[in-house]
């Protein structure tokens, strides 16, 4: 607090009023580290606007001081996006005081919603007009819209409706000088030059502040079948889901992969997950066929498709939830991944993206790599097989020591990004370069691209005040 100039204080405080200041350093400590605790900052303040001119207002401010900001949302970004450095100079700019939810039009089928709505209340909002709103994720009840934009969020029902860049019309961002950016269209078409809100879609707070945005709304899911399958293999898995496609098409609304070290894992720590079946397998699907006609034939849809796969062998055993309560177990065996690889001490989380066709060999490889450099470490992976996005995560070895771990952690994620580069992937798919990754990215990423994104950075934030030192 001591590092914020008490002029810049006194304004900022004519701007939001007391209730939209944090200093209390108690209260303060939940805006400062992230929920696995990977990354802790300091800040000088942390300021909640409740308007857009609020936050340009606070921006203004800002900026003719020289202060950087750090916007964040509902803090469960898994990269260090959201944390402030350890300067104790940098302001926290929270939008969770900004959650209306500011139309409706059935007709556009859009919804337009302010950046600290929560992803979950945007989904019922969505249900409570008879429509969907697609993104899902296992922070969906903390994570938020402006934080799901800025980081172009993920998640499980990519294959079927795309992440969130495919999901916005219009966006409203505050940019760094404070003006205010209307870009609230809500047009399917408009070819009038460049497409200007792609480029805040993951910008991860560095190019400026989302306030509001127009989001497109799909028809309600009025049926739905979910079942868990084991499998001998990861390419077992990409033929499974080249055959629902082909069977179900558009149907196919969920696939998730999960190898047995992740299951494990969820058996241990997550109460209320049991075995689905007599024996362990190495591999396992989640998945989800989901229709917009009440009666639609899924169940056969699904036992004919698995009937295949089972005949070639590509799958060992199968579970089909017979009730809302199973679906939500099969749910919690996935989504329960995260909390329980917490609980088995410092972890690596990737989130990797190869061509699906070469998922497998991409496993193959970075095992067999990681066990002779690293003996012992366990490999948590699971994901987004759909999307060839895989959480590639890391364990250390069973009862060792935190410290040799966290010293071989660089290696690790070297490693692990060298096999990525061999298959022509991506570092990051889905949850961005925030501070954990901004230094690989400058190995891994093509030098060009780097140099436009720094003239774009340039271009608009030119005194580098927009969440210093993330991604770029
Ligand atoms: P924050 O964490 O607060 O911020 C994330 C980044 O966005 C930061 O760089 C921040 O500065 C910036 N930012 C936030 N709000 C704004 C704004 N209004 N304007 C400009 N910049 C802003 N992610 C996936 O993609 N797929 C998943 O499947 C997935 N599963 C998860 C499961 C768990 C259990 C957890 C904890 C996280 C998961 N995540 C996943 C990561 C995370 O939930 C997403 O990245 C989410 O989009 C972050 O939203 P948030 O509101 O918490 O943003
Ligand atoms: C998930 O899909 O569960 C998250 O994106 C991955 C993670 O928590 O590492
Ligand atoms: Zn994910």
């Amino acid at each position: 607090m001591s590092m914020l100039d008490q002029r810049l204080l006194q304004d900022l405080e004519k701007v939001v009023g007391e209730a939209g200041l944090v200093r209390d350093e108690q209260r303060l400590q939940s805006y400062l580290s992230d929920w696995r605790n990977a990354y802790r900052g300091k800040a000088a303040l942390v300021v909640r606007p409740a308007s857009t001119e609020q936050v340009a207002a606070v921006v203004r401010l800002c900026s003719a001081a020289g202060v950087a900001l750090v916007p964040q949302g509902g803090n469960t970004g898994l990269c260090g996006g959201s944390i402030p450095d350890g300067s104790g100079t940098q302001v926290v700019l929270s939008l969770t005081r900004m959650t209306q939810i500011r139309d409706v039009d059935a007709g556009n089928e859009t919804i337009t919603v302010e950046a600290g709505v929560l992803l979950q209340r945007l989904q019922e909002a969505a249900a409570e007009a008879g429509r969907l709103f697609p993104l899902s994720l296992g922070a969906e009840g903390s994570c938020t819209v402006g934080g799901n934009l800025a980081t172009n969020a993920g998640g499980t029902a990519v294959l079927r409706y795309g992440n969130m860049r495919d999901l916005v019309l219009g966006l409203e961002v505050v940019l760094p000088d404070g003006r205010i950016w209307n870009g609230l269209r809500g047009l399917r078409k408009d070819n009038t030059g460049y497409d200007l809100k792609h480029l805040f879609v993951g910008s991860e707070g560095t190019l400026g502040i989302i306030t509001a945005a127009v989001l497109k709304l799909y028809p309600a899911v009025r049926s739905r079948t979910t079942a868990w399958v084991a499998l001998p293999s990861p390419q077992a898995a990409v033929d499974l889901i080249g055959r629902m496609r082909a069977l179900c098409g558009d149907r196919l609304t969920g696939f998730e992969l999960m190898s047995r070290q992740s299951v494990e894992f969820v058996l241990r720590h997550v109460a209320g997950c049991s075995e689905l079946f007599a024996e362990p397998h190495p591999w396992y699907v989640l998945i989800e066929l989901s229709d917009t006609l009440v009666d639609a034939p899924l169940a056969e849809m699904l036992e004919s498709g698995l009937g295949e796969a089972f005949e070639q062998g590509e799958a060992l055993d199968a579970v089909v939830a017979s009730s809302e309560a199973q679906v939500a177990a099969l749910w919690k065996l996935r989504e329960g991944i995260s909390e329980a690889q917490n609980h088995e001490g410092p972890s690596l989380k990737h989130d990797i993206s190869v061509p699906v066709s070469r998922i497998p060999a991409f496993i193959a490889q970075a095992d067999a790599r990681l066990q002779q450099a690293f003996p012992g470490v366990r490999i948590v992976a699971y994901g987004h097989v759909g999307d060839g996005n895989l959480h590639y995560n890391i364990s250390k070895p069973l009862g060792s020591e935190d410290a040799p771990f966290k010293a071989q952690a660089e290696a690790i994620m070297q490693l692990i990004y060298d096999v990525t580069a061999a298959f022509a992937g991506s570092i990051s798919a889905e949850h961005g370069l925030g501070q954990a990754k901004r230094e690989a990215a400058r190995r891994y990423k093509d030098p060009l691209e780097l140099e436009l994104m720094r003239t774009l950075k340039n271009a608009l934030d030119p005194a580098g005040l927009m969440n210093p030192g993330k991604l770029l």
